[in-house]
């Protein structure tokens, strides 16, 4: 499935973009001056994601724009534990010594 369009205006999210940041326009002014979103509004959380991101094709269905959470292994991987940062500190020592 590619998504890449808003279906009503015909308007290829890229192209909704480039608009906004030729113009310099927020989300509800690019929506307002193209049209795109206030169709059937199937596209509104692609054009929002487009706008935020600047992805502008899409292989799933979105039911929101909002960012999906992180996964727990990644979080605990981009953040040591405090625990066991002090814990290393101290088997460093310990060998030392
Ligand atoms: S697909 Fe964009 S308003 Fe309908």
């Amino acid at each position: 499935m590619r998504i890449d369009r808003c279906v009503c205006t015909g308007r290829f999210f890229e192209s909704l973009l480039a608009q906004a940041r030729a113009e310099d326009l927020s989300l509800p002014q690019l929506m307002e001056r193209t049209g795109a979103g206030r169709g059937c509004g199937s596209c509104r959380v692609y054009v929002s994601r487009a706008y935020r991101t600047g992805q502008t094709v899409f292989g799933e269905l979105l039911e929101s724009d909002a960012e999906p959470p992180p996964a727990e292994g990644d979080a605990q991987a981009a953040t040591p534990a405090p625990a066991a940062a002090a814990r290393d500190r101290g088997a460093t020592r310990d060998a030392g010594g």
